[in-house]
């Protein structure tokens, strides 16, 4: 999209933009904050060189000294000539694609979803990163086959996409069934949908569940796009939905190494409103003693939504084959398993965390580099 009109706002002193229908007023002091030119951008640290105090409150654009193609040259009120540029201006109002910006992401269910497998070795190839980045923030997870099976070989395969978070569990933590269990995912039962860990503060980004070994027929892994059941509940119960988006839960954890708490809300939308983050964690969730008529909304949605992401309609079941990686965006899918018998062989997989930060700058260096940069690797 091109600019029609670049004009000054002599109400507010700052810059009148048009083109087409859409129109925008820009603040003197916003467009302040993007100019650039000597002494007042560092382009290497992509960083101002200058306080925002510095500035005065009652700055106002004086004159257009030059509208050009590229750059709009502007003299401010405090004498300095400096130039604004169009297209990431454009970029920042959202009147252009922003090229790295991350993929957007699309609720899936059961019926829609297409449940696709990565060949670990083709992420070598740039492209093939990307097209895997991509398919991972628009589906909230990705699968991939036939990467080592070595133990512990996991911390090689996530540092790829970013930096490990070392929890109380240690850097890695063991899957498989043990003889006294801490907890049910240490045994061959069932595991209904949920999100890892919302007692952390922060709640652990994104998970992976590598598989090492698995001798048994049943254990199937299970997930559902926490997204999608959030928008169902928000269509058959606004109330509700509303009701789990307002109401802080306490989550807590308490073993041998460490007591964690965190509060927040069943449901959370980010800076755009979008839903983004899904709390359900039926063992360690404890709501706060807030008047019955509330509660009862609360206790409704909750129920459903733990109904709907175990239902036929938004979860999907895959087996783990020694060698599967799985990696989940852990504040938008709930997982699970499907009971198997321990009694049949072995079934043994490692799992860890790591920021969301990690994949999205990787995304973004493959779109300004055009090349795979290694966050880092194990020597
Ligand atoms: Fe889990």
């Amino acid at each position: 999209m091109t600019l029609s009109s670049v004009r000054l706002d002599h109400t507010s002193g700052g810059l009148s933009l048009s083109s087409g229908e859409k129109s925008l007023v820009l603040h003197p002091l916003w467009v302040r904050e993007r100019v650039f030119g000597v002494g007042v951008f560092d382009p290497v640290s992509h960083q101002r060189l200058y306080e925002h105090a510095d500035i005065p409150a009652d700055l106002r654009i004086n004159k257009i000294i030059d509208s050009g193609d590229s750059d709009i040259d502007l003299e401010f009120s405090d004498g300095c000539c400096l130039r604004l540029d169009r297209a990431s201006t454009l970029r920042e109002i959202g009147w252009q694609d922003n090229p790295g910006a991350l993929p957007e992401a699309v609720p899936w269910t059961a019926r829609t979803i297409d449940l696709h497998q990565t060949d670990w070795k083709s992420l070598d190839a740039p492209e093939n990163m990307k097209r895997f980045l991509k398919a991972y923030f628009k589906d909230g997870f990705c699968v991939i086959e036939n990467t080592p099976t070595e133990r512990d070989s996991l911390k090689k395969l996530a540092r790829r996409f970013g930096y490990l978070r070392e929890t109380n569990f240690g850097e890695l933590f063991n899957v498989e069934t043990k003889p006294h269990p801490s907890d049910l995912a240490y045994t061959d039962a069932a595991l209904t949908s949920h999100t890892d860990n919302p007692y952390r503060a922060p709640v652990p980004g994104i998970q992976y569940l590598h598989c090492l070994r698995n001798e048994v027929s049943g254990g199937l892994s299970t997930l559902v796009d926490g997204m999608a059941i959030a928008i169902a509940l928000q269509a058959e119960s606004p109330e509700q939905a509303a009701v789990l988006e307002r109401v802080f839960v306490r989550f807590r954890y308490e073993g041998p190494s460490a007591i964690l708490e965190h509060h927040g809300p069943l449901i959370e939308r980010d800076h755009d409103g979008v839903i983004r983050q899904i709390r359900l964690s039926s063992r360690l969730d404890y709501v706060p003693a807030i008047d019955p008529e509330t509660l009862s909304l609360f206790y409704a949605g909750r129920k459903r939504l733990h109904e709907m992401s175990n239902s036929a309609e938004f979860q999907i079941s895959f087996p783990f084959r020694a060698g599967t990686l799985l990696m989940m965006d852990n504040y938008r899918l709930l997982h699970g398993r499907t009971p198997f018998d321990g009694k049949q062989g072995h079934r043994h997989l490692q799992g860890c965390y790591i920021d969301h930060d990690g994949p999205a700058s990787l995304y973004r260096m493959l779109i300004r580099d055009g090349k795979t940069v290694a966050v880092k690797r194990e020597d």
